[in-house]
């Protein structure tokens, strides 16, 4: 394995951003596993099918197309909802290991945000950091995202889409909100986007030079 940077937390905490800037920096691809989950939930939406039918979310996930993560429609609001619904299923999270394993064999890094990175898809990573922040930050980064974009939602929406996200996330006994026992906490709460970054980059410049002794 390579120089695997995870990048995990709840909704709108800011580990894609600062996922981003690592990527750059490093001169790494960058894969946002959320878009994964994002787009067998559209992909089921779109197909008339049932959020709640296990089988209808599998039949999407494994027919993905890594061109599905490119479109706009993933962004949005309600692709998050349906995100969280199929992100449930076990059958799913298979489904979508093979992908994520892949690209966590980059050579010679990469960095992969989402929930289960440092736990689950690359438990062996040099480099792991769990990004959090309050539900209000993280609602108030969301709608100024969504209207961003164009979405006409009220921030007492995003709050309580959040919330129902954390509770969905953690709710099983396998929850992908688990932070792994060597990632480095970082609230961002109280950060710009450039202090966030910052905190990231000396967090993984310390692992990294753990990681460049180690080798030899
Ligand atoms: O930034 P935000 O959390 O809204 O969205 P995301 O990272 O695109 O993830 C959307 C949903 O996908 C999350 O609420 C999780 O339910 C799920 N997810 C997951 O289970 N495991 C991952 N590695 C990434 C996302």
């Amino acid at each position: 394995m390579g120089f695997v940077i995870a990048v995990d937390g709840p909704a709108a905490s800011g580990k894609g951003t600062i996922a981003v800037k690592l990527g750059a920096l490093y001169g790494y691809p960058v894969l946002d596993s959320g878009l994964l989950y994002r787009a067998v939930g559209v992909k089921v939406l779109e197909r008339g099918q049932d959020l709640g039918d296990p089988a209808a979310a599998l039949a999407a996930a494994a027919t993905l197309d890594p061109a599905e993560l490119e479109r706009p429609e993933v962004r949005t609001r309600r692709a998050g909802e349906a995100a969280s619904r199929v992100a449930v299923y076990p059958a799913v999270r298979d489904a979508l290991r093979d992908f994520q394993l892949d690209f966590a064999a980059r050579e010679p890094g990469a960095v992969i945000d989402g929930r289960d990175i440092g736990t689950v898809i690359a438990p062996h990573a040099p480099a792991k950091l769990y990004v959090t922040a309050t539900p209000e930050t993280r609602a108030q980064r969301r709608w100024k995202q969504l209207t961003g974009q164009g979405e006409a939602v009220s921030f007492e929406d995003i709050l309580a889409d959040i919330r129902v996200r954390d509770e969905r996330d953690s709710a099983r006994a396998d929850s992908p909100m688990t932070m792994a026992a060597d990632a480095v906490l970082l609230d961002t709460t109280e950060m710009t986007i450039d202090a966030a970054f910052d905190a990231a980059r000396r967090i993984v410049e310390t692992a990294r030079s753990r990681w460049e002794t180690a080798r030899g």
